[in-house]
């Protein structure tokens, strides 16, 4: 007979190879990282404002006359796949061996796509296509610094690319193990100029990363230790944020919590919440942090009976139920002048069965420990409307 294991599994496995340099100040190392990187042929890929904002042209200024760097300025939020095709257009000429990203998720995002294509002769968007949803292709050698300046989207610590085709109305992920950044160098003081919405909804995006992470099927006990961090400060970060003397606590809170969320989800994945929120996104262009946050509570709700350890998972968000973690929610949000119901976004309350038909992503809703049905998700939709 098996001797007890006292709910410890025999054999159980955490890989996450992004070295990651954090706290304020971390944004100092990036010259060490590229000696030990031996950059010589550099892609810098950032948002126009966020970058000034943040800092970062300034910082940067010493080490652009340094080296040789070809900016990428003009990436999108929620990249399409037409505009991942048009920088794969004008960097592939380059041979960079370099890539450093500097921006929120979309900026993440568009360097890592670019690295996916870049060994690649992409013609049209449909060869593009054809390298989604499969790991049978080979991605560039191009090392990727990333430097998030929101704390949210956690792809500093991933290996996948959200892409967009708003043509086809859906989102889709460009996913290969070679596409972990090298390094990530998180940086709270690059998100202290933040706007508080864009500090709300990217912290709310962390939020459900990490509480998604909790339950999703593939989680274990060292992702469930780094999803109970990363809520735990991503809340108290949230309401840090409103209490004008502890702005950059609350930014330091926020940071190191996306970070535990990152290193959870890169592990497990989204859930239910994503599933159902990229529809949202796409149709009606509500932000992501907010569509992902619309439904956790009534997702926590059916995936209570799943959950490894409730107790735990309720001390880190300090809540005694489902319908507390909506009030923590709303009040955070409707501080931050943030609507949390789908009418306010322009949706009609007709359009609900044809997006709950539309919120089956693979490999997300069927992450959900819960199995919902279509009917269950258009439920929701309605509570939510
Ligand atoms: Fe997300």
């Amino acid at each position: 007979m098996e001797p007890p294991r006292n709910g410890v599994k025999a054999m159980d496995v955490y890989y996450n190879p992004v070295r990651a340099i954090w706290g304020p100040g971390s944004f100092a190392k990036l010259e060490e990282v590229l000696e030990s990187l031996s950059s010589k042929r550099i892609a810098l890929f950032c948002g126009s404002r966020s970058f000034k904002e943040s800092g970062c042209e300034e910082k940067l200024l010493p080490l652009i006359s340094r080296y040789k760097i070809v900016r990428f300025d003009r990436i999108p939020s929620h990249p399409d796949i037409s505009d991942v095709l048009e920088i794969h257009r004008q960097a592939k000429n380059y041979r960079f061996d370099t890539f450093i990203a500097i921006g929120g998720g979309s900026v993440l995002d568009m360097a890592k796509a670019i690295k996916a294509a870049s060994s690649l002769d992409l013609n049209s968007e449909e060869d593009l296509r054809k390298i989604i949803g499969t790991s049978d292709f080979q991605p560039g050698h191009e090392a990727i610094v990333a430097i998030p300046t929101t704390s949210g989207s956690g792809s500093e610590l991933t290996k996948w690319a959200t892409v967009w085709d708003k043509d086809n109305q859906k989102k889709y992920s460009i996913d290969h193990p070679a596409l972990y950044p090298d390094f990530a160098l998180v940086d709270p003081s690059l998100t202290y100029s933040l706007t508080l919405r864009t500090s709300v909804t990217s912290g709310l995006d962390a939020l459900c990363h990490a509480v998604e992470a909790y339950w999703a099927k593939e989680s274990n006990e060292c992702s469930r230790a780094f999803s109970l961090t990363g809520a735990s400060r991503i809340l108290v970060g949230l309401e840090q944020l409103f209490h004008q003397e502890l702005k950059e606590e609350a930014r330091n809170n926020l940071s190191l919590g996306s970070l535990n969320a990152g290193y959870a989800f890169s592990h497990t994945r989204t859930t239910a919440c994503h599933a159902m929120a990229y529809p949202l996104t796409l149709r009606y262009g509500i932000e992501h942090g907010i569509a992902v946050t619309m439904t956790l509570a009534s997702i926590l709700l059916y995936n209570l009976p799943y959950l490894n350890d409730q107790k735990a998972l309720f001390a880190a968000l300090k809540i005694d139920s489902p319908n507390d973690l909506q009030e923590r929610v709303n009040s955070i949000c409707s501080r931050a002048g943030i609507k949390t119901k789908l009418r306010d976004y322009g949706v009609n309350k007709e359009e609900l069965a044809a997006i709950a038909a539309e919120c089956f992503t693979k490999g997300r809703m069927d992450n959900n420990p819960y199995l919902l049905t279509v009917e269950e998700v258009n439920h929701i939709l309605h509570h939510i409307y």
